[in-house]
């Protein structure tokens, strides 16, 4: 069997040697020109005027573009229709597009766009969450508000009670490629796209509308990202539509690519926010009555802020029973960059607050934070045999369709019947049971792996002799609820073909951006026909071959696709099965495909032969596939269902010391234990449980985004944004997979990996918290912010110590 097998990333050699093809390495056709935008120095403004003469001069420029030149605006928003690729008339932020010029080099282009003269009247500009809440600037109407159970009367009741508010920092996405387009005329006015994106579908929908053509006039392609992370779901948008735009007014190919420091200037990042809090807690510091309010920056256009923060609700759980809870989420329009998908997509967001809330009541209580975590845990689906978990469909509506609805995973809105109680399977704060909750086991596991008892007890030793360096040490949890929450985004689309040689071509919807998508869906195919995974082409992703793709996100790639794949395959292999059963008077069942071989009837043919024979006999060797996510129905303004197919899960341990002059500190060892199910390659997973870990601790220690009081974002490059390098990563560094196979019929009973294990970084923050807390009597707790900088551990060190 091919699945499972820790095989390389298919391109790692083409990676490693520069061979691997990305957009800007595609030759272009001769007189192709080169694009950059104009950006708005102010967060807020009205345009006065804008003088491009001199742009237009420029040596290179070939055309000029800005509002004036359009009737009707490309608009470049993944949502809400709120993004002009172009200014018009105001600006919303620093380092909106504002003109576009197209010239006969990168350099000429960035060179021209300088010498603009654009007058700008300045407008206040509302930069913070405080002042978005004062101007009452948002994108809903109010707070989203999720409530279940009786949060205020538990509060009211609460033995002891503990509250506060922290902020949490951004993220730039620091993908190694940064965003890149490139759009070639066709003949008759069509177009292609070549793009680094996430999402072809939506870069071929905002194209063809930007043209007014239909979809199946453009067609997109995409072979792999140098890094996406959720960057490149709709940051994309901008550079296609520019290039097609462009493309077709000037009849020649075009191609945009943002320098480093412009990519950080534009596009959005991961969304910060205020988490604010109020827990009620009993002796045992299980968690009683929970309050939450979110207060998110989303920017200045709503892109997929909505989503996001609502996963941020959704995660607000983690891994912990709160029967009693109310969830406040407030999406704030601000004059900066339009915040975006991050890996974890809010669930982070979501989960770093109800770490704090443990972390705290543990501070409160002078207990071991695993110890709090522990009694607030879900209950084992192992601590109640027998019982069987509340019927999904049970809260459905009764509608004709009803149950037949769900099983198609339509998005069917939620009726007034009765939610699942909390019976013997616990239900989130959105009511969906906790069927197969595996931290009890997988904690344990990783304690005595980590041996985080003895070394727990050994750091209080150490410091108690260390006076300057202090050591700390946490363990948290993961559950991360895999599916799109926008039910019908849980689709995808292959096509697989068998050539007359026994080759075999895969196609898919989903996007390689260094995930190992490619590898993984290839061993699954090659599993199907029983043939080496090197048998298997894999091809770029394109609109042409399979349409109506869903972004790759959500961590989902794999078992979307992966399934596609699989049921285009075993249709192929169907008809040839029948074809050889037919000539040796077997059931089609008794054909084997094995070791790259075709067994019946005690005979033995290379697959090839068979693909031959086949072909002559007239037997259709290419098929489609198509999958979509069962059981899943949600409705998200009650905030009731089930939205997750399942859950992953997983834990760290992270120690760390900080030295109490500075601030200054690092990461010593990091252990993770990460649930992949049945893996569908091991080598891979383990690379994406390592980097994700990696990426999860930088957005909450080094990785901080500086906005000066013009709205101005201060760090703007890699010489101040700081990203974990090599020597940042633990210098002990332990990390293993847990390979219960899913519990649900996913593609080799394997679990997505691409977000999850981001969400294991957040043990650096509150081992962080712990080396703080050492530094004082225990009376003050650290309350840190994140990322905690080395000025924010040092201020939390003085404040612990008294001497603020
Ligand atoms: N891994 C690498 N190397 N590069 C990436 O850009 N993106 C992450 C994750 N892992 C990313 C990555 C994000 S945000 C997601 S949603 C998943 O990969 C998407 O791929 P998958 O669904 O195939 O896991
Ligand atoms: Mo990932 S943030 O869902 O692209």
């Amino acid at each position: 069997m091919s699945m499972g097998k820790p095989l390389p990333h298919d391109a790692a050699p083409l990676h490693v040697t520069g061979v691997a093809r990305y957009v800007d390495d595609i030759p272009l056709p001769a007189g192709a020109l080169h694009l950059a935008f104009g950006l708005s120095t102010v967060a807020h403004g009205e345009i006065v005027s804008l003088d491009l003469s001199a742009v237009r001069a420029a040596e290179g420029v070939v055309a000029v573009l800005s509002a004036e030149d359009f009737d009707e605006m490309p608009d470049c928003s993944p949502s809400v229709h709120d993004e002009p690729l172009l200014a018009m008339g105001r600006v919303h932020y620093v380092g909106q597009p504002v003109f576009l010029v197209a010239a006969t080099s990168h350099l000429a282009a960035r060179k021209a766009v300088r010498l603009a003269r654009v007058e700008l009247r300045e407008l206040s500009a509302l930069l913070t969450v405080d002042d978005a809440l004062a101007a009452n600037s948002r994108f809903e109407q109010g707070p989203v508000i999720w409530t279940k159970g009786d949060p205020a009367g538990a509060l009211a009741k609460a033995a002891r009670v503990v509250e506060g508010s922290f902020e949490v920092g951004g993220q730039e996405h620091f993908y190694l490629e940064g965003q890149v387009a490139a759009a070639l005329p066709q003949e008759g006015g069509d177009v292609v796209i070549q793009s680094s994106t996430q999402h072809p579908t939506e870069i071929q929908h905002k194209v063809a509308h930007a043209l007014h053509l239909p979809m199946s006039a453009v067609r997109v392609e995409v072979r792999r990202m140098g890094g996406g992370f959720g960057g490149k779901e709709s940051q994309g948008n901008a550079l296609a539509i520019a290039c097609a735009v462009m493309a077709v007014r000037t009849g020649r190919a075009c191609k945009m690519r943002y320098d480093r420091d412009d990519d950080m200037v534009i596009t959005g990042k991961r969304h910060d926010l205020r988490i604010v809090y109020r827990a009620g807690f009993d002796g045992q510091g299980r968690v009683t009555g929970l309050e939450f309010k979110h207060l998110f920056r989303c920017g200045w256009a709503q892109d997929l802020s909505l989503p996001v923060a609502d996963r941020a609700m959704l995660h607000a759980d983690n891994c912990y029973h709160l029967p009693d809870i109310r969830i406040e989420s407030h999406r704030l329009r601000t004059n900066t960059q339009s915040a975006t998908a991050f890996r974890g997509f809010g669930g982070p967001q979501g989960m770093v607050g109800i770490e704090r809330v443990m972390d705290h009541i543990a501070h409160a209580l002078g207990r071991d934070p695993l110890e709090v975590r522990r009694a607030n845990f879900y209950r084992a689906m192992a601590a109640a045999p027998g019982v069987s978990p509340p019927d999904p469909q049970g809260i459905l509506p009764e509608t004709k369709e009803g149950v037949d609805l769900a099983s198609r995973g339509a998005a069917v809105p939620v009726g007034s019947h009765a939610l699942p109680t909390d019976g013997p399977v616990q239900t989130t704060p959105y009511h969906m049971p906790v069927e197969d909750f595996a931290g009890h086991e997988l904690v344990a596991e990783l304690v005595r792996s980590s041996d985080y008892v003895a070394r727990r007890a050994a750091i209080a030793e150490w410091n108690r002799g260390s006076p300057v360096l202090k050591r700390g040490i946490a363990l948290t949890p993961v559950k991360f609820g895999i599916s799109f929450t926008l039910t019908h985004l849980n689709q995808a689309g292959a096509l697989v073909h068998v050539y007359q040689d026994g080759s075999i071509q895969l196609n898919h919807g989903g996007t390689e951006m260094g995930q190992g998508l490619f590898q993984k869906v290839a061993q699954v195919v090659a599993g199907v026909f029983g043939v080496d995974p090197a048998v298997v082409k894999i091809t770029a992703t394109d609109t042409g071959k399979v349409p109506n793709t869903s972004a790759t996100a959500a961590s989902s790639g794999s078992d979307l696709n992966g399934m596609a794949a699989k049921a285009a395959a075993e249709v192929i292999r169907g008809r040839l099965a029948a074809f050889i059963a037919e000539k040796h008077q077997v059931k089609p069942a008794a054909v084997k495909f094995v070791d790259g071989m075709v067994r019946v009837a005690g005979e033995e043919y290379d697959f090839a032969r068979v693909a031959g024979w086949a072909y002559q006999a007239r037997v259709s060797l290419s098929s489609t596939g198509f999958y979509a996510t069962p059981k899943i129905v949600w409705d998200r303004m009650r905030g009731v269902g089930r939205p997750f197919f399942y859950f992953a899960y997983g834990a760290a341990v992270t120690e760390v010391v900080i030295d109490t002059l500075t601030g200054e500190n690092r990461i010593l060892r990091a252990d993770l234990l990460h649930d992949t199910g049945s893996s569908l390659n091991t080598a891979l997973d383990i690379g994406q449980v390592e980097g994700a870990y990696v990426q999860g601790a930088g957005w909450l220690t080094t990785e901080e985004l500086v906005w000066d009081g013009k709205g101005r974002l201060a760090t703007h490059a890699p010489s101040t944004y700081k990203i974990p390098a090599c020597s940042d990563r633990p210098r002990v560094f332990n990390v293993a997979l847990w390979g219960r196979p899913n519990r649900e019929e996913s593609v080799g009973r394997s679990k997505a990996v691409g977000e999850p294990p981001f969400m294991l970084g957040i043990s650096a923050l509150y081992a962080l918290s712990d080396a703080v807390a050492a530094c004082g009597d225990g009376s003050v707790y650290p309350s840190l912010d994140a990322p905690a900088t080395a000025e924010r551990v040092l201020a939390a060190v003085k404040r612990v110590r008294g001497d603020a």
